[in-house]
């Protein structure tokens, strides 16, 4: 039996309730989630209400189909993937695993919820045709290229130095979660491209045995979820793994505050994840708040300004260097010299342009009479609005 040495045994979360059915569940309830389903995900998937969870990220398995051991030069034999796990009769086999397991993802997922799978050449091209044949909608494929993958030892072909990553959306009609400002920041300000340079996961984040061998053969790096649930999920939203392995994604879901359901068969691999995900810390709410982009921002107009009582009919707005002043008026209008009409407008008039920006050409006087732009006035009425307005929005 495999066991994870660094992880104190007495530190495990009891995040393991097999064999609950899930349907009965609110997902809004805590108990829906940070979960690990010992189990075969064709069967348990079933018990999950539809239309429950954001995202699904799976890594099924290869179907690698190697024919024996694979040596190094110096004759040591690699740790491949060999298991049982891996093996299916036939194509026919594989196809009609990947299909039961992707169409139960599909009736989980929320109706703008998406799709991550990953695979290498032996599989993602069959996950791919099935993907679009149950109708999800493709956003982008990425592709993971490793730093340091493992050579061809035979010599024989390329060193495969890639896997791919399919993203897709539930439907042709979803609009998936994209926090593109969020990928901008963190690529240096340049749009994220979808060659995502990551070396495969090592050192001390990968899990091992007390005879020090790899606790599971394919544990994926945390750096690869960690961009995808930045890229594709919200703090909160609900994230299922069907093939939950050492659980990768349920360690990276819980730093982010992201809520997960794994799914595993293996109790050994379960065991690991359980004991991984325990001892993880999850990050303060202001540390994960993605980057909300002008556009995606509330609209609010200055009248709003006025109901919140940030500013008072009456009052006077002035240009930066106060050369130019306007009064505001009931009606949320603005009155420079008998020119009446919006901050835009007016402000337009007042300097003899075509357009202007009100909310950064107009200022007010604080109490300690500083000019300050009424925008900052528009950041505090978002901040005060928002929940109430994000409410609003998923129920419109
Ligand atoms: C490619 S590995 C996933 C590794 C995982 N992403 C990680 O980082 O540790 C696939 C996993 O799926 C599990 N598995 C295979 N068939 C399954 C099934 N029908 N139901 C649940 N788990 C299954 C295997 O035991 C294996 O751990």
């Amino acid at each position: 039996m495999r066991r994870v040495s660094k992880v104190e045994q007495g530190l495990a979360l009891p995040v393991c309730r097999s064999q609950i059915s899930l349907t009965d569940i609110p997902p809004s309830s805590p108990d829906f989630t940070d979960r690990i389903i010992e189990g075969d995900c064709l069967k348990e998937l079933r018990l999950l209400a539809s239309n429950s969870v954001d995202l699904v990220f799976a890594d099924p398995p290869y179907n690698l189909q190697l024919g024996g051991d694979l040596l190094r030069p110096n004759n040591t034999r690699v740790d491949g993937v060999n298991h049982e796990w891996d093996r299916f009769d036939s194509f026919a086999a594989y196809d009609a695993f990947t299909r039961s397991w992707l169409a139960e993802c599909k009736r989980v997922l929320k109706p703008n919820g998406s799709l991550w799978v990953i695979g290498s050449y032996h599989n993602i091209f069959r996950v791919g045709a099935a993907v679009q044949d149950l109708g999800f909608w493709l956003q982008n494929d990425v592709v993971w290229l490793k730093t340091n993958p493992m050579p061809n030892f035979k010599g024989t072909r390329f060193t495969n130095a890639h896997e791919t990553l399919i993203w897709a959306a539930r439907d042709e009609k979803a609009r998936p979660t994209f926090n593109y400002d969020t990928l901008k920041a963190f690529n240096d300000d340049l749009q994220m491209r979808s060659d995502w340079l990551i070396p495969i996961c090592s050192g001390p984040e990968r899990l091992r045995d007390d005879g020090g061998r790899k606790a599971h053969p394919t544990q994926k790096p945390e750096a690869l979820l960690s961009r995808i649930l930045l890229a594709t999920s919200k703090p909160g939203d609900i994230v299922l793994d069907p093939f939950f392995g050492t659980g990768t994604t349920g360690a990276v879901a819980k730093r982010l505050g992201r809520r997960f359901i794994g799914i595993e068969r293996d109790g050994d691999y379960v065991k690991a994840a359980q004991e991984r995900i325990a001892v993880i810390t999850a990050l303060s709410e202001d540390a994960i708040a993605p980057i909300v982009s002008k556009r995606a921002e509330p609209r609010i107009p200055f009248g709003m300004v006025l109901e919140l009582g940030m500013l008072n009919p009456g009052d006077a707005l002035f240009d930066a260097k106060a050369a130019i002043k306007a009064q505001i008026m009931a009606d949320g209008s603005i009155n420079w010299s008998g020119v009446r009409g919006s901050i835009h407008a007016v402000g337009a008039r007042a300097q003899g342009r075509a357009a202007c920006n009100g909310w950064t050409f107009w200022h007010y006087r604080t109490r300690h009479s500083e000019l300050t732009p009424i925008d900052e006035l528009r950041s505090s009425a978002r901040k005060r609005l928002a929940p109430t307005m994000a409410k609003t929005k998923e129920f419109a």
